[in-house]
């Protein structure tokens, strides 16, 4: 049978990446998060907001550990392409389906680097007059120059690396990996 390191190995022949964060670990701590969004929206119907691609498999995740009613809806945003490093523009590829004036918004990132991506949504959702907007990201880089805050629930703090799995694609592939993986040290250019 294949493993998740088959795969890994398969597709980086080159590249190094190491377990960062494991599947008990990331699923403990979702239930964490899950919990305590579900007791700051108790008797609230909030509206999750998943950002395509990354987000697909923590949102799919999280909302099964918040037990009060919810609706989900996705947006999608222009991404790093293939590259490791954003390009600075953000752009919209797919708007918000559902009606958002009044409700209550729970944005759900995968990760948060540069923060550009939080700042974009941000305005382009306030501009629809929600109730309240949150952001809950899995995973926040550590970076000076970060201009993200203030994110409402945080995961995991990383360091400032490449990191991939569960979710998170490199050239959009290995999304499918169960836990995160890390560049290792001596491939960080
Ligand atoms: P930001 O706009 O710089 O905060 O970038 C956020 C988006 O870039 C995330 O939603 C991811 O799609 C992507 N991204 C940032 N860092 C990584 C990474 O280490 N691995 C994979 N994707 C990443
Ligand atoms: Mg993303």
């Amino acid at each position: 049978m294949r493993s998740e390191q088959n795969l890994l190995q398969d597709v980086l022949k080159k590249e190094e990446f190491e377990v960062y964060i494991s599947e008990e670990d990331i699923h403990r701590r979702t239930k964490e998060l899950g919990r305590q969004i579900a007791d700051d929206y108790e008797g609230r119907v909030p509206i999750f907001v998943g950002v395509l691609n990354g987000s697909f498999i923590f949102l799919a995740d999280l909302i099964r550990e918040v037990p009060i009613d919810c609706e989900i809806d996705f947006l999608k945003i222009s991404s790093y392409g293939d590259e490791k490093i954003s390009s600075g523009n953000v752009s919209l590829l797919k708007a918000l389906d559902c009606e958002i004036e009044d409700r209550d918004l729970i944005v759900v990132e995968d990760i948060v680097d540069s923060g550009l991506s939080i700042q974009y949504m941000r305005k382009i959702i306030t501009a629809m007059k929600p109730r309240s907007l949150k952001f809950v990201t899995l995973l926040l880089k550590e970076r000076d120059n970060s201009i993200a805050a203030p994110i409402d629930y945080v995961g995991f703090r990383i360091p400032d690396k490449f990191v991939i799995g569960y979710g998170l694609d490199y050239k959009q592939k290995l999304r499918n990996l169960r836990a995160i993986y890390i560049e290792k040290e001596s491939n960080v250019e």
